[in-house]
């Protein structure tokens, strides 16, 4: 048996001609999209389709001026998506369980499938697609733009159009390097250099190693969007020690902190010499941070909660 073309020889496409794709184009990928599988049948994503060229010009600037993202007929932008779960819960009386990090890991599997499951059928049916990571650079921009709720986060955009390009398809690793059998087999000097040698073609100049430096390697882009989806991630809800209620309150003081630890490190680092953490008298938390002329207290149900009640404390909104 043979797989289809679209399958074997497909290749992201950046070019697109001026034309729209049918809609009965779209609702065909869109329902084959919705047929990916979900854990739990819960359908924790929703395909957000940007329509409004304005915004299209708006996200395609976010992404670092990526053309395609206004030239293709479509746009979408698939989220992880948990808020829609928690109206459904609250719908019948019942509140979302606590577990934020699983949350987030299955609601971005559930809008990856959906979204590569939208991007085979349209390959299948002769259009082109890209993913477009670029709107990580700034993830936050994204979701105010696009007005997320809290327990959304975008997972990257998806551009679909009728293709003005056949791009050659790209290598990849050997399969041995990406298929292990069993256990994790550890890598040698020699299949990493057969590595590079099989990726080669993808740059000019023929070195992979450029292009994982400037992604990956210290000082590369990922570092840059890193600090800025954890803080994207803290303000949907998603951060292991910060409620979002926290998160925003920390947010809206300019600290960056995503997390209990960056809170707390931002504060040392701005004249806070000590953030002393106790127990109050009914189980709840509570903080004290201290400088040499003045201290503040915070009171909340965790740890981070207290902490962000007590940075509120020492920079009231109207000081
Ligand atoms: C999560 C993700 C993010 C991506 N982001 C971008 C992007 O912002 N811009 C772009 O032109 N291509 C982007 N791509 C496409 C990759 O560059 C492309 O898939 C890769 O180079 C392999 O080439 P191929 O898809 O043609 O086989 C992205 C792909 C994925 C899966």
């Amino acid at each position: 048996m043979r797989l289809p073309d679209s399958l074997v020889n497909r290749a992201s496409v950046r070019k697109y001609a001026p034309e729209p794709i049918l809609e009965e184009d779209v609702e065909q990928m869109l329902a084959a999209a919705q047929q990916a599988p979900t854990d739990a049948s819960a359908q924790l994503y929703t395909l957000l389709r940007v329509k409004d060229p304005e915004l299209r010009a708006q996200l395609a600037e976010l992404a670092g001026g990526q053309r395609h993202v206004v030239e293709a007929a479509e746009f979408f932008v698939p989220l992880a998506d948990v808020y829609r779960l928690e109206r459904l819960l609250a719908h019948r009386g019942e509140e979302l369980g606590d577990f934020p990090r699983t949350a987030l890991h299955f609601a971005l599997v559930d809008a990856t499938l959906a979204g590569a499951q939208l991007a085979v059928a349209a390959e299948a049916m002769g259009y082109g697609i890209c993913w477009i990571g670029g709107l990580l650079n700034r993830v936050d921009e994204v979701a105010r733009l696009l007005d997320l709720p809290p327990g959304v986060l975008p997972v990257s955009g998806l551009t679909v159009g009728v293709p003005a390009e056949r791009p050659e398809p790209r290598p990849r690793l050997p399969r041995p390097t990406v298929v292990h059998t069993d256990r994790y087999r550890r890598y040698t000097d020699e299949e990493l250099e057969d590595a590079y040698r099989a990726m080669a073609p993808i740059t000019r100049s023929g070195d992979w190693l450029k292009v994982l430096k400037r992604y990956f390697a210290k000082g590369g882009t990922q570092e840059a969007r890193d600090a800025v989806y954890g803080l994207a991630k803290a303000l949907a809800g998603f951060a292991d020690d910060l409620s979002k209620d926290a998160a925003r309150t920390l947010y809206l003081k300019d600290t960056d902190a995503a997390s209990l630890g960056e809170a707390i490190t931002w504060l040392l680092k701005h004249g806070w010499r000590g953030v002393l953490f106790g127990e109050g008298p009914f189980g709840e938390s509570e903080v004290w941070i201290e400088q040499e002329t003045e201290a503040h207290r915070g009171e909340g149900k965790t740890p981070g909660e207290a902490l962000a009640r007590a940075v509120e404390a020492a920079y009231p909104s109207d000081a």
